[in-house]
């Protein structure tokens, strides 16, 4: 079977490294906010260009501390995409927030800005919950139009937090992801692009007294002192142990998203005209979390890609509205029909930077039977 995601030959590049990174964090013993995590810290925002960067213990937490921040809470609608995963939405709701589910453009599979403006007017009208915030997903890596959704957010009086759980390394518009939005946050689940071996996350931002409150925030609400209690936090701190991977990871990570742009790109010559392909936004590259096309009879295309010795993913089965968890915040069957219908047709193929050309043009050529035949 081709790995869906190759984490062994990365390790098999960078074992010394690692090894080395580990031992020291092991000698040290600081496992806890440890040399190595302000070290990622700069190097992250050194990175992507951001004035900070703050370290969480997963991409959750990266949406969770900016909410707590802001104070969202009971009677607060925070506006998101339906076609997302589950921890864009369980962030808001523990709140005690109501999300709001937006539809998508069937192309990118980015939130549609002529939704978003139509569902703040709704809730508006409706007059029941007040418009907080939007979350905007970059999903599968493409980040999302940040100037377009900046002033629908200025506009409005919302603030706009951008999860880029999947899209950190990103660009669009000459911007790095971790750039483009008030609030950044992503992720570094072992499978994200830049992943560690374990959970973690990041927040992005240019406000100094903010990434202030949520270091306070991710250590218990400590002010100077640690038992000096300044406001209500929690635990949300990233391991040294992850932050010393990350490092070591982080120095191949721009070679990396080349060779997944590349295979990107192999994909796209291989399928066009065969199946859906992701769709190419101009000034934008997305850091290629996933590779999604869209195919009808899935269930039977997947099958036979698997007979293949290929492994496929759904990105994901049902939107968000349409999850028992969250439907007493949505409208039902039909009310995202482009959610809905991407659903039933999404399918994600092995993407990864070690796929060698042989290997992406033997997958190719298996989904161009699968869907053929
Ligand atoms: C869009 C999106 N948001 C949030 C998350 C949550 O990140 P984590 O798994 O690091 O908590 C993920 C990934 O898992 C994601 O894909």
């Amino acid at each position: 079977m081709i790995p869906f995601v190759d984490l062994k030959t990365q390790y098999a590049r960078l074992a010394p490294k690692i090894d080395a990174r580990i031992a020291r964090v092991l000698q040290h013993g600081q496992y806890i906010l440890g040399p190595e995590v302000a070290e990622l810290e700069a190097e992250l925002a050194r990175f992507c260009g951001a004035r900070h960067a703050v370290t969480l213990a997963s991409g959750t937490e990266a949406l969770r501390v900016p909410m707590m921040a802001e104070g969202i809470g009971p009677g607060d609608a925070v506006f998101m995409p339906a076609f997302t995963f589950t921890a864009t939405a369980e962030v808001p709701v523990a709140q005690g927030a109501d999300p709001v589910f937006v539809d998508v453009d069937a192309g990118s599979f980015l939130m549609s800005a002529a939704d978003l403006e139509r569902q703040i007017a709704r809730v508006r009208a409706e007059g029941k919950l007040r418009p907080r915030a939007v979350v905007a997903v970059d999903l599968f890596g493409l980040p999302a139009d940040y100037s377009e959704l900046s002033a629908i957010c200025t506009r409005e009086g919302l603030f706009l937090l951008s999860d880029a759980a999947q899209s950190f390394g990103g660009t669009r518009a000459n911007r790095c992801v971790g750039t483009m939005a008030p609030v950044t946050a992503t992720s570094f689940f072992p499978a994200k692009p830049l992943g560690g071996y374990g959970d973690g996350g990041a927040v992005f931002l240019e406000d100094g007294k903010l990434a202030d409150v949520y270091r306070s925030i991710r250590m218990h609400g400590a002010g100077e002192d640690r038992y000096d209690i300044v406001r209500l936090g929690t635990n949300a701190r990233l391991d040294t142990l992850q932050a010393a991977i990350l490092l070591a990871k982080l120095e191949i990570f721009p070679e990396e998203l080349e060779r997944r742009e590349a295979v990107a790109r192999r994909y796209d010559e291989q399928l066009s005209g065969v199946v859906a392909t992701p769709e190419r936004v101009a000034g934008a590259r997305s850091a290629w979390a996933q590779y999604t096309i869209k195919v009808d009879r899935r269930a039977a295309v997947a099958n036979r890609l698997k007979a293949d010795g290929i492994p496929t993913a759904i990105h994901y089965p049902k939107p968000l509205h349409l999850q028992p968890a969250y439907s007493r915040y949505g409208r039902g069957p039909g009310s995202l029909p482009v959610s809905e219908d991407l659903s039933s047709r999404v399918l994600s193929l092995p993407m990864h930077p070690y796929l060698e050309e042989p290997t992406v043009d033997r997958i190719a050529a298996a989904v161009r039977r699968a869907v053929e035949s």
